[in-house]
């Protein structure tokens, strides 16, 4: 954490003159152009957007009123709290119109020119179109208002300062940064668009560096979550996987996603149009493969006997669901065998889910998933370790041990 501390401070003291100048410039783009009619068929359109782009999955508290902010975001500079985008006249966007709307898009920037934070994900939403964009801010003012105070962020010295933020952005941030690309075709671009853009999946799914700057050299191969203990795999090289079911059904017949990309398919994606789910899937096949991860590493003679542990821990509390030969049960329980899960590079989900289990998600194709308990309340970081090192070499299964203390960081 110092080390963050103290380059940001270093930052914002160097950085401060160049903010003020590219704050100016920002402001001076954004010119009102003709505000879109509010029609029925641009409320839809907004509504579609909207799902895609999980703008309720970060708007709405557990039992709040929809689109009324005050979730708390959690990232590794303090928690960070989403705002009301209800047309409420005082406390949502009642007042805002649809070129504001667009400079927060499209530049990041709020109504009254204050720089946000982007755990609003606007490095991505950046690439969405004036047209979208706006049909967003129709469908948002279509909603009922509802009084809802903006909550206060707590974040730490020295990034609650704006000039903090200000120098952040010339760091990473490039509004409207999305170029059709050439020699592709519009299925390709549609993809594109959507994953680069409302999609922002390269939000979780794209490496950052120290200081959670995307590092977009490699686009969506895969990242630790920002201040939670989920990881998001590479998206490149999935050539073999049916995305389109994954992201419309959350699972591709093998693999059940959980935790984080649960929400993202229960919230967004399993609504998306089958033309859509086809065009993400066409781009994403395209994307070279990320470079192979250290596969297979030699097992230490502790590792060793951490698996023969394993085995029998396995025994006892796994094998009724996922089989002796971790073939699991087809449309129940997931195989374990030659499982993308299982072999990722980085083990922190299959921490994750033996310690708190989970549910696959619930979607029209696939009602009601089933669940794996949580073996926290049996097993302790040890014990977790062993039977996912066994899991992780069964079965011809060749990925590297699972340390007590990987374990252990997970929460
Ligand atoms: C990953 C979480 C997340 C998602 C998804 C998200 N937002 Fe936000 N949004 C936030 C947070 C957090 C803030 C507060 C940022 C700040 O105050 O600096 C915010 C702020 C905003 C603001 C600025 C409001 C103001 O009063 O200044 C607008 C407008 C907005 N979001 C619109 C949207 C729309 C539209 C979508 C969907 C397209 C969306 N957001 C999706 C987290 C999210
Ligand atoms: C909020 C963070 C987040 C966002 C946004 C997100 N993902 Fe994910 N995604 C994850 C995590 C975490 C996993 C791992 C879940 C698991 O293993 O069960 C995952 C898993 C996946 C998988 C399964 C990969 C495999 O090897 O089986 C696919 C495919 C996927 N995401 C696609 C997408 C696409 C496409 C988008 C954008 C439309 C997206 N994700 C947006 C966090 C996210
Ligand atoms: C009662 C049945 C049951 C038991 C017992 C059980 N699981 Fe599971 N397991 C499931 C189900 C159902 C899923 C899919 C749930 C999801 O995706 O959220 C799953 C998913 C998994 C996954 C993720 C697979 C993937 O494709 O994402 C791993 C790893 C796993 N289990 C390991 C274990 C281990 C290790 C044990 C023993 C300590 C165990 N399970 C015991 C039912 C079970």
């Amino acid at each position: 954490m110092k080390k963050w501390l103290l380059g940001l401070t270093l930052l914002a003291v160097i950085g401060a003159g160049t903010l003020y100048r590219s704050a100016m410039r920002e402001v001076a783009l954004v010119v009102d152009t003709a505000p879109a009619a509010a029609n029925t068929a641009t409320v839809q359109q907004g509504a579609y957007i909207a799902r895609t782009a999980n703008c309720i999955g970060c708007h709405t508290t557990r039992g709040g009123a929809a689109f009324a902010g005050g979730l708390g975001i959690a990232t590794p500079f303090g928690t960070i709290y989403s705002s009301n985008l209800t047309p409420d006249q005082k406390t949502g966007i009642g007042s805002w119109t649809a070129a504001e709307f667009w400079r927060a898009m499209h530049h990041g920037q709020s109504k009254d020119g204050r720089l946000l934070y982007p755990a609003f994900p606007y490095t991505s939403y950046t690439n969405m179109s004036r047209a979208d964009s706006d049909a967003l801010f129709a469908y948002l003012r279509s909603q009922t208002p509802v009084t809802h105070v903006n909550r206060a962020h707590e974040l730490r010295f020295p990034y609650g300062l704006q000039v903090s933020l200000g120098v952040w952005r010339t760091l990473y941030f490039t509004p409207g940064s999305s170029v059709a690309e050439p020699g592709r075709d519009a299925q390709w671009q549609r993809g594109a668009y959507l994953v680069r853009g409302a999609g922002h999946c390269g939000a979780c799914h794209t490496p950052r560096d120290s200081l959670a700057g995307s590092d977009n050299s490699r686009e969506l191969q895969g990242a630790m979550m920002l201040a939670q203990s989920w990881y998001a795999p590479t998206l490149a090289g999935l050539h073999d996987v049916d995305i389109v079911q994954l992201l419309k059904a959350g699972h591709d017949g093998q693999r059940f996603v959980s935790g984080p990309m649960a929400e993202i398919v229960h919230g967004s994606t399993q609504y998306l149009d089958d033309a859509d789910a086809q065009a993400i899937s066409v781009f994403l096949k395209s994307l070279p493969p990320a470079p192979a991860a250290s596969n297979a590493p030699a097992l230490s003679v502790t590792s060793q006997a951490m698996a023969e542990a394993g085995g029998k821990i396995y025994e006892q509390h796994c094998v009724s669901c996922h089989g002796a030969d971790g073939k699991g049960i087809k449309g129940a329980y997931p195989p374990l065998a030659g499982s993308r899960a299982v072999l990722a590079a980085n083990p922190a989900n299959l921490a994750q889910m033996t310690l708190n289990g989970g549910f696959a998600v619930s979607t029209a194709s696939n009602a009601r998933p089933f669940g794996m308990p949580p073996f926290a309340p049996l097993l302790n970081d040890a014990e977790v370790a062993a039977v996912l090192t066994y899991i992780r070499t069964a079965w011809g299964n060749q990925a590297g041990a699972v340390s007590e203390l990987q374990v252990r960081r997970t929460p």
